[in-house]
């Protein structure tokens, strides 16, 4: 399973790419308004960062417009990947990207139903959001399953990317439900490395090993 990190953050998506493990990011507009920097200016820059796929969101609700701004944002760069809307407008957008050799994301899916939609256009990617489905009290990790069995089964190949997970239980889940990809917050991101019995083994390590040269001087 291929991770993705779910920012506009370009200090968080330097961070994590260091560690050698980011296979791509996804944006959204909530993201790059927290930023408060020109759109563009932002997308260039993580588009330049990471080696992989990069998410970038159309705006434009009408399916012509959406489709020249989709144009425009596939033209960024070879990585950029086009995200549309779950909507008739974004699939008949999506339809016409996918037909131009583009890369689309179909984004804010929340049932199995849209992702056979968002299979059917020949989406690269799918994105349903699991933890907004648990907030209305539905299970998004069952929805995830119920897309991942039917992609195998019929023969899809359109990646399932899982989204809007809150938590690295989320991340695990994911992985065995065989998603292909799992997109997640900096701060979930950090904490799938962290273990306390890591901690706690590396300070013994070094203490044990400081200790040991106290004593070869002590015998020097
Ligand atoms: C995915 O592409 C979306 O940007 C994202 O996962 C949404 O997550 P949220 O529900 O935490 O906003």
């Amino acid at each position: 399973m291929r991770l993705f990190l779910d920012t506009a953050s370009i200090d968080e998506i330097r961070e994590i790419n260091r560690w050698g493990v980011l296979s791509g990011v996804t944006t959204n507009p909530s993201l790059l308004a927290k930023e408060h920097g020109d759109p563009e200016a932002v997308w260039k820059e993580i588009l330049e960062t990471v080696q992989g796929d990069i998410s970038l969101e159309t705006t434009e609700p009408e399916a012509d417009p959406m489709y020249k701004q989709g144009l425009e944002l596939a033209n960024m760069a070879p990585n950029a990947v086009v995200k549309v809307p779950m909507t008739p407008n974004g699939l008949e957008c999506g339809k016409r990207l996918v037909k131009d050799g583009i890369k689309i994301n179909v984004t804010l899916v929340f049932s199995p139903t849209q992702a056979v939609l968002a299979a059917e256009i020949g989406a690269y990617i799918v994105s349903p959001f699991l933890g907004r489905i648990d907030d209305v009290a539905s299970d998004g990790m069952h929805a995830l399953r119920q897309i991942c069995e039917i992609y195998e089964i019929q023969g899809y190949e359109t990646n399932v990317l899982a989204a809007s997970l809150r938590h690295p239980m989320h991340v695990v889940d994911a992985a065995l439900a065989g998603a292909d990809i799992a997109t997640m917050p900096y701060d979930v991101f950090t904490k799938l490395v962290k273990h306390p019995l890591t901690d706690l083994g590396l300070e013994k390590f070094q203490a044990d090993w400081r200790e040991l040269h106290t004593e070869l001087k002590g015998e020097a």
